[in-house]
């Protein structure tokens, strides 16, 4: 019985896996602030530059797009994230802006 309970719990989680499951919101926020990826969002957008994650025609609208585009940015100011960091980052700006499923 207890196998069983264990076996329905395990694949109701991963049936309902959330996008960056591997990552930690709060460390996506500190390799956020230590990168200072708002430091051109912000010449683009104004204000603190999170209004880029919030604008009506955004660009990323899946997982996939959200690490492409990860990728671009920080490429431009020669950084190469790591699998975990893109999870962080993309757990942090999922919760805190996309909210993608
Ligand atoms: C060298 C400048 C620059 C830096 C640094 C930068 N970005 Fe960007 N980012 C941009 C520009 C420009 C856009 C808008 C591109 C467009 O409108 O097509 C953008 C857009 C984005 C978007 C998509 C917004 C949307 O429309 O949905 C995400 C996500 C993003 N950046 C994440 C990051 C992360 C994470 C970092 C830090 C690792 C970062 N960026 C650092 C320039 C930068």
């Amino acid at each position: 019985m207890k196998n069983l309970a264990a076996l329905l719990l395990c694949c109701a989680v991963s049936a309902q896996a959330a996008p960056f499951a591997e990552g930690d919101p709060q460390a996506g926020k500190k390799l956020f602030d230590q990168y200072d990826c708002n430091s051109c969002h912000k010449d683009k957008v104004g204000g603190d530059g999170n209004a880029i994650f919030t604008r009506s025609d955004r660009k990323v609208t899946s997982p996939q797009k959200m690490i492409e585009r990860m990728t671009m940015c920080s490429g431009a100011i020669g950084k190469k994230l790591s699998k975990q960091e893109q999870q962080h980052l993309g757990a942090y700006l999922n919760q805190s802006f996309y909210k993608l499923k």
